[in-house]
């Protein structure tokens, strides 16, 4: 499956963001991740639907809406109708993950659910087949620039053999502390939606950091050890 790469424009300069989103879309990033913070859900309040809604003006690029937010329910329809092509929300910030897939899929768009790293699978596994995306945190939501938590290789490789089980069709995104480094892990642990936020603005060539995360393409074997994550293409 071909890597896309999300840059985040949490690590943008918010006083540029027009020309901030098209450095990384010239630069080949088939996603735009915005990261959505309430100030409750975590600590930091960020971007609303209204930034969303200028962006939408000025890229073709799909708009990959990372609610950190609590009671999601209540802001999906503003994000949708503001033009957000993805809105992803926190399995841990409703009691109705389902339904709120439901109405994800009702606006238009494609519904994409997030786990926090001390969040099980197991949340998910009814979720897998309607989700269009697992988004699963490698770092704790809140903050850009956060270093990567090993211990999620693990569950990304789970998810990728659950949905191969389970014969579905689901991305497996990953966010927070992807680098040159860590995304050679999550990309051979099955993961195929690759958030960057410091790792790509934080470089002086944004097209070579863009392409060092992206790698080369990596070819999966299923037939063997399901527990391990760090498959080795024989
Ligand atoms: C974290 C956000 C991330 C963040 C990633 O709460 O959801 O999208 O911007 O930033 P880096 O890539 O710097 O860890
Ligand atoms: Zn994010």
């Amino acid at each position: 499956m071909a890597t896309i790469i999300a840059p985040s424009i949490l690590s943008a300069d918010f006083a540029h963001l027009a020309d901030e989103v098209k450095k990384v879309t010239d630069a080949g990033a088939e996603y735009v991740h915005v990261d959505v913070m309430d100030g409750s859900f975590v600590p930091e309040i960020t971007i609303g639907a209204g930034v969303v809604k200028s962006l939408r003006e000025i890229t073709d690029a799909v708009l990959d809406v990372h609610l950190m937010v609590e009671h999601p329910e209540t802001q999906i329809e503003s994000f949708a109708k503001a033009g957000a092509d993805i809105i992803t929300f926190h399995v841990e910030a409703t009691r109705h993950a389902h339904r709120v897939i439901q109405k994800i899929h009702e606006l238009g768009c494609k519904a994409g659910v997030a786990l926090n790293p001390g969040t099980s699978l197991s949340t998910v596994e009814e979720l897998v087949e309607d989700a269009d995306m697992i988004l699963i945190m490698t770092v704790n939501p809140g903050y850009g620039g956060q270093k990567f938590i090993e211990s999620q290789l693990g569950k990304i490789h789970m998810l990728y053999h659950m949905i191969e089980e389970m014969e579905t069709e689901c991305d497996i995104e990953v966010d927070g502390g992807i680098n040159e480094e860590t995304s050679v892990w999550v990309r051979e642990s099955g993961a195929n939606v690759l958030v960057a936020g410091s790792a790509i603005y934080g470089a002086e060539d944004v097209a070579r950091a863009i392409k060092e995360i992206r790698g080369k393409e990596i070819a999966h074997h299923h037939h063997h050890h399901d527990d391990e994550y760090e498959d080795e293409d024989e």
